[in-house]
């Protein structure tokens, strides 16, 4: 076991759960969890627009709950579990919610589409069969300048049904 005094300045060794996968690595203190997945584990799907917990797009699902990971250190999710976008497919087959999107026309130029996903994903977790208010109320902190809010959540609600009848 690497003992502190081992490590590169700067530096803390964690380990945690990145979609399923065990990960253990040293990590700069001063990151933020969305630039150690991005920059340290090329998981560039979570996307990163303000960086200062306004928009959403890098919201991620820590031990099943959404968070802005701009505003999480990555150190913070040491012996948790993240799940991002990379994990929502199962082994390259998308999400019934991911196909709902797409069929519902609900985004334009993506944006903010992985952190919506991942906040839609812990209200269908949490509440399998939503209202539309349900989703407005789950999505609230995601921003999508493209407007595509409506198609949201009539894919939402259309997933809902599919994933009840599984
Ligand atoms: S990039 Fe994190 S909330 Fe905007
Ligand atoms: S689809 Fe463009 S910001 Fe939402």
């Amino acid at each position: 076991m690497t003992s502190e005094k081992d490590q590169p300045s700067g530096k803390k060794r964690i380990a945690l759960t990145v979609n399923g996968k065990r990960v253990e690595c040293d990590i700069d203190t001063r990151m933020t969890l969305a630039e150690f997945l991005r920059e340290d584990l090329d998981l560039t799907g979570t996307k990163v627009g303000c960086n200062r917990g306004e928009c959403g797009s890098c919201t991620v699902l820590l031990d099943g709950v959404p968070v802005y990971s701009c505003t999480v250190l990555g150190v913070e999710a040491a012996g948790r579990e993240v799940l991002t976008i990379e994990g929502l497919a199962d082994e390259g087959k998308l999400h019934l919610l991911q196909d709902a999107f797409i069929e519902h026309d609900a985004l334009q130029c993506g944006y903010c589409t992985p952190g919506m996903l991942m906040s839609i994903k812990a209200l269908l977790d949490r509440n399998p069969q939503p209202t539309d208010d349900d989703v407005r109320k789950a999505t609230d902190g995601n921003f999508c300048r493209c407007g595509s809010y409506p198609n949201i959540i009539k894919a939402t609600l259309d997933a809902s049904k599919k994933i009840a009848q599984e």
